[in-house]
């Protein structure tokens, strides 16, 4: 595996590869990588030529300066763990690489980001898409990989690569769960002892939220969860919506006729953690 900072050295090399007839596959990252991330770079080595991880803490997708400075940062022991994923290049930008000026593009989604994430994290969705498409430019791959962990980001990144009309196909891949259900994110190492132990609650009160789905309507299921998030003194619910999973708005009703997601935000502490669920 060749490790490369700059745009230039990435550039030379993946043209090389391309020359030889390889199918690029991407993973984009920030880092502090977990066996959810190395999923993502399997899949991408299986399914592509010469697999590319990039690994940058993104400083424009961080509304929140304090976020982005606990992020956990992570760089040798990445590197080691993408080597036995069977990552062919590993790209570690510094900012002024990805950003050599500032980036001044705004996107826009339509309503996708204006809800959830969207919503509560104003300007994160921006960020994400000006990485992403700088990223995509860079590396100029086939196929890019993306976790379902963070679902509406894989519907903002797919609808700003069919508006930009990018020729590149966004693989989606499931989401990876601890044994107790944990999503695995980044974000878990930031949890002490007793956020960790009260974790689970998330995905467990979500699973419950599958199974009551035919029996009660939208207002007690949505009750019904912020009690349970709540009921734990180490986690406080922030939202959960149940939405299309195709527009990503809000159902008005549990009987509205279109696949549904149960999607979630709650703050341990300081830390922020999300998940989701297919409800039908
Ligand atoms: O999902 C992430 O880790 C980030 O949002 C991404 C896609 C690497 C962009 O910085």
């Amino acid at each position: 595996m060749k490790v490369v900072k700059t745009v230039e050295e990435l550039r030379q090399l993946l043209s090389e590869e391309k020359s030889k007839g390889k199918t690029v596959g991407f993973v984009p990252t920030m880092g502090a990588l977990h066996r959810g991330h190395l999923s993502l770079v399997q899949r991408c080595k299986k399914e592509c030529g010469a697999a590319v991880v990039s690994i940058f803490v993104n400083p424009t997708q961080f509304n929140d300066k304090g976020d982005l400075a606990r992020y956990p940062r992570t760089l040798a022991a990445d590197v080691q763990l993408l080597q036995t994923a069977g990552c062919d290049v590993a790209f570690a930008p510094s900012e002024a690489e990805v950003y050599p000026e500032p980036d001044t593009r705004v996107f826009d989604f339509g309503p996708l980001d204006r809800v959830m994430e969207g919503a509560h994290r104003p300007g994160h969705f921006n960020g994400v898409a000006q990485v992403v498409s700088r990223l995509l430019d860079v590396v100029q791959p086939n196929y890019a990989y993306f976790g379902e962990k963070d679902f509406q980001q894989l519907a903002v990144v797919s609808e700003m690569v069919r508006r930009l009309g990018l020729p590149v196909e966004i693989v989606r891949c499931p989401i990876v769960r601890e044994a107790d259900g944990l999503a695995l994110s980044s974000r878990n190492a930031l949890l002490t002892p007793e956020q960790r132990a009260a974790a689970p609650l998330i995905a467990k009160t979500l699973f419950a939220a599958v199974d009551m789905v035919c029996s009660v309507d939208l207002a007690a299921l949505k009750k019904l969860v912020a009690d349970a998030i709540n009921a734990s003194e180490q986690l406080k619910l922030e939202y959960f919506e149940v939405v299309c999973a195709r527009t990503l708005q809000p159902v008005a009703s549990l009987d509205d006729d279109c696949a549904k997601q149960a999607c979630i935000a709650v703050h341990a502490g300081k830390v922020r953690l999300i998940d989701n669920v297919r409800l039908t």
